[in-house]
């Protein structure tokens, strides 16, 4: 009985345990916001609101301080007058800007914010057949006025076939036979794929947000199939072990029910007391054995 009880609660409590992390594994958070897109503005009104009251000079990198509920992402912004990005482009943390940039429609601030999604990346860029290996970092164009660093409305910029670069430092390990893959990540979750121009730099030609994959490999991925299906296979076992277990149950009691009755109506015939104690009697014969030829002999009569 207690064994039994105990069984339930451990099979229940390696349910429970399970399905918490199936859960976690294959639903993906939306904590924070379900896009970039939306993410993007997010943290634009960050680091509107960081730097409000001060004042903002031009070309001057701000490091915008994070919420301690995105902690582990950075950003930072800086302003500056179109004809410098004209004249020589921006080259600051892991973005190259090359000259000639314009942006679309034309204005005579630009505000470059720098994302770099940290830990985060993952929540946001998860591809089934690529690892990433570098925090998907970003950079957005907005426009900007002579008060303000920048105002949350997107523009456009146009390199006019010029290269931007994006150069990837916080690279996990990986494989040295495994060339890692340069991908963009479009706002409605797409993928585009290049070649790294040298080891962890890639070319862009518009803004948005990159990061470095790898092909995960074949094997581990199926090696992680097998583990999920053999974790579901062992739950079936286990919930069969347990329905198992309470039919055994059931079928005891039932059987010692019907033993009791059969021994209370036995107990008349077959038991005596000395004392306390109910002792069984020898067993009697009380059907007589009958002779085979008896009933020849009678039905021959
Ligand atoms: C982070 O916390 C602030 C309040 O401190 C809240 O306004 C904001 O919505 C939160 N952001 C997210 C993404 O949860
Ligand atoms: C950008 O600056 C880095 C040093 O901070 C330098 O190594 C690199 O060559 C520069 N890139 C361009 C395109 O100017
Ligand atoms: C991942 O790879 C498998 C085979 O290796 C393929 O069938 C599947 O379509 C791929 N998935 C994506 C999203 O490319
Ligand atoms: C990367 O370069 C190889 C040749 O070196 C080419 O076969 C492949 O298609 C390229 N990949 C992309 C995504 O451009």
């Amino acid at each position: 009985m207690g064994i039994l009880h105990k069984w339930w609660q451990v099979t229940w409590l390696i349910i429970n345990v399970s399905f918490l992390f199936l859960s976690s594994s294959f639903v993906r958070g939306s904590i924070i916001t379900d896009s970039l897109e939306s993410l993007d503005d997010l943290l634009c009104k960050q680091a509107v609101n960081d730097v409000k009251g001060k004042f903002i000079k031009t070309a001057i990198v701000y490091e915008i301080s994070i919420p301690s509920n995105l902690t582990g992402m950075k950003i930072s912004a800086v302003r500056l007058r179109a004809v410098s990005f004209w004249n020589r482009g921006l080259n600051h943390s892991f973005l190259s800007l090359p000259p000639k940039v314009v942006a679309q429609p034309s204005m005579k601030r630009i505000a470059i914010l720098y994302e770099n999604l940290g830990k985060w990346s993952n929540l946001y860029f998860n591809v089934s057949n690529y690892t990433m290996i570098a925090p998907i970092l970003g950079f957005i164009a907005y426009s900007s006025s002579e008060k303000e660093l920048l105002d949350c409305q997107k523009i456009k910029i146009d390199t006019q076939g010029g290269n931007i670069t994006i150069r990837f430092r916080n690279v996990s390990s990986h494989p040295k036979n495994v060339t890692p893959l340069c991908a963009k990540i479009g706002d409605n979750g797409t993928v585009e794929f290049s070649n790294m121009t040298k080891p962890y730099f890639c070319e862009a030609q518009s803004q948005g947000h990159y990061t470095l994959v790898i092909p995960s490999s074949s094997a581990k991925e199926s090696s992680k199939l097998w583990w999920v299906l053999g974790f579901v296979i062992g739950l079936v076992v286990l919930i069969l072990l347990a329905l198992i277990l309470v039919a055994i149950k059931i079928i005891k009691k039932r059987k010692i029910k019907e033993m009791e009755k059969v021994s209370e109506v036995e107990e008349a015939f077959d038991t005596f007391w000395i004392g306390d104690t109910k002792l069984p009697s020898a067993s009697m014969i009380r059907t007589q054995p009958s002779l085979e030829n008896e009933y020849h002999y009678r039905g021959g009569n």
